[in-house]
């Protein structure tokens, strides 16, 4: 396995069952005198566990720095999470987002909580929870992007039987459930015009109206609302209610993008390979030009993109203990400095130009289509290989669809 400064011994001698030593240099710029044992070892010699906390932890600078800031910051950043949350991150954005959490300990103020796709949004949500008077009683999830708005004003809501085909019986609705509790709403963003009065009305009055029922319900529950969604944006554009807004936005939470907070991404990494160690019994380390791509990957996923990546090269790095660039996925390891733009720019699309009134799907798509093989040919020089790489189709597909559009001259001199 190649990892700069380590004899390939160690992992391989594990895998073999004999015990090796060797010296690794690991994330953190860690060079560490390994010592893998062999089954029947009587003093087991150096763990590998030992090697992989200190190896992360040594990555994560802001660990070290966080441990000058007073006994409370110590504790909590030394571990690098907040209190039993399981929310990891010990940057200066994630501070910040603990201080709003200690802020509001104990109070049952509606919260809106806003960032990209996996930063953490729900985790945020049940910590805030776990962290309030309420913790003792449940908190209800639901996401209003997965149901059309009939099935959702139900969901929320409830029905009373027979008032729509398939209400059977009466359903209490969850926010009935959730009375005395917290409820989640995620992806609030996608809430219809209809029903953000509705919830509006909860929010305002503590009542809402099952569907086909007359009289009213009161709730006592605390409202959570996320999204990834720029409600501002949507408030501005008309298609989010600017009172609901302002009802929601009562706590802001954002929860900073993995981009924006690089110093947590070696214990994030620390933290996942832990719980894979201790679910799978093998423990297993990151080396350094690894670790390196992790860095300078800008993770448009967030931390569940960096949760998946780590579970692959776990399962991909097969029996090996050291996991190497080589073991991770290409848009990962492709994120080094080293990357090469590639050899052909892609052709422009001109998918603006503009189209005749009229123009059916199938010939816009046609139009397109000729346009973008005609510029990737030209751009070429006629060269069928290096267009096809460039549009991003095979050399046979291009050939076919250069004789289909009679294209055959394009880019050729003359
Ligand atoms: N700071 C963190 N520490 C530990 N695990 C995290 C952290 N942030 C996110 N995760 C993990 O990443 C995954 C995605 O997090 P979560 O579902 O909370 O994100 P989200 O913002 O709600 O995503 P989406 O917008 O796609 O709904 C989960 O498995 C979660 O446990
Ligand atoms: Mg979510």
């Amino acid at each position: 396995m190649a990892i700069e400064g380590a004899p390939a011994g160690p992992a391989k001698a594990a895998a073999e069952g004999a015990s090796h030593e060797g010296e690794a240099e690991l994330a953190g710029g860690i060079r560490l005198g390994v010592r893998v044992a062999a089954p029947g070892d009587a003093d087991g010699g150096i763990g590998v566990a030992a090697l992989t906390r200190a190896a992360v932890d040594g990555a994560a600078g802001a660990v070290a720095a966080a441990v000058q800031q007073g006994p409370r910051a110590q504790s909590e950043l030394r571990e690098g999470r907040l209190g039993e949350t399981g929310i990891i991150g010990a940057s200066a954005p994630m501070r910040d987002l603990y201080r709003m959490l200690e802020r509001i300990r104990g109070s049952s103020a509606t919260v809106l909580i806003t960032g990209e796709n996996g930063t953490g949004k729900e985790l945020v949500a049940k910590s805030i929870h776990a962290m309030s008077q309420r913790a003792q009683t449940r908190i209800v999830a639901t996401n209003c992007s997965a149901f059309n708005d009939n099935l959702l004003e139900s969901e929320l809501f409830g029905h009373r039987r027979g008032s729509f085909t398939g209400a059977v019986s009466d359903k209490p609705g969850l926010f009935k459930v959730a009375d005395e509790g917290t409820f989640f709403l995620d992806e609030v963003g996608d809430m219809s015009p209809a029903l953000q009065v509705k919830l509006l009305r909860v929010l305002q009055e503590g009542v809402f109206l099952p569907v086909g029922d007359t009289q009213t319900r009161r709730v006592d529950v605390r409202i959570i609302a996320a999204t990834n969604r720029d409600l501002q944006t949507m408030v501005r554009e008309g298609s989010f209610r600017e009172d609901l807004y302002y009802r929601l936005h009562v706590v802001h939470l954002k929860v900073p993008p993995l981009r924006e907070r690089t110093d947590d991404i070696p214990l994030l990494v620390a933290f996942f390979m832990d719980r894979l160690a201790s679910r799978e019994g093998v423990t297993k380390a990151l080396s350094k030009p690894a670790m390196e791509r992790l860095m300078s990957h800008r993770w448009p996923g967030n931390v569940r993109e960096l949760e998946n990546e780590i579970e692959r090269v776990w399962v991909l790095s097969g029996h090996e203990t050291l996991i190497g660039p080589e073991h991770l996925s290409p848009a990962v390891a492709g994120s080094g400095p080293e990357r090469r733009p590639s050899r052909v720019p892609p052709p422009l699309a001109a998918a603006d130009a503009a189209l005749p009134e009229g123009t059916t799907l199938p010939e816009a798509i046609e139009s397109l289509e000729r346009r973008m093989i005609r510029a990737g040919l030209e751009q070429a020089h006629g060269n069928k290989t290096r267009a096809a790489e460039a549009l991003g189709i095979s050399r046979r597909n291009l050939i076919r669809k250069v004789q289909a559009y009679d294209l055959d001259d394009v880019g050729r001199r003359r």
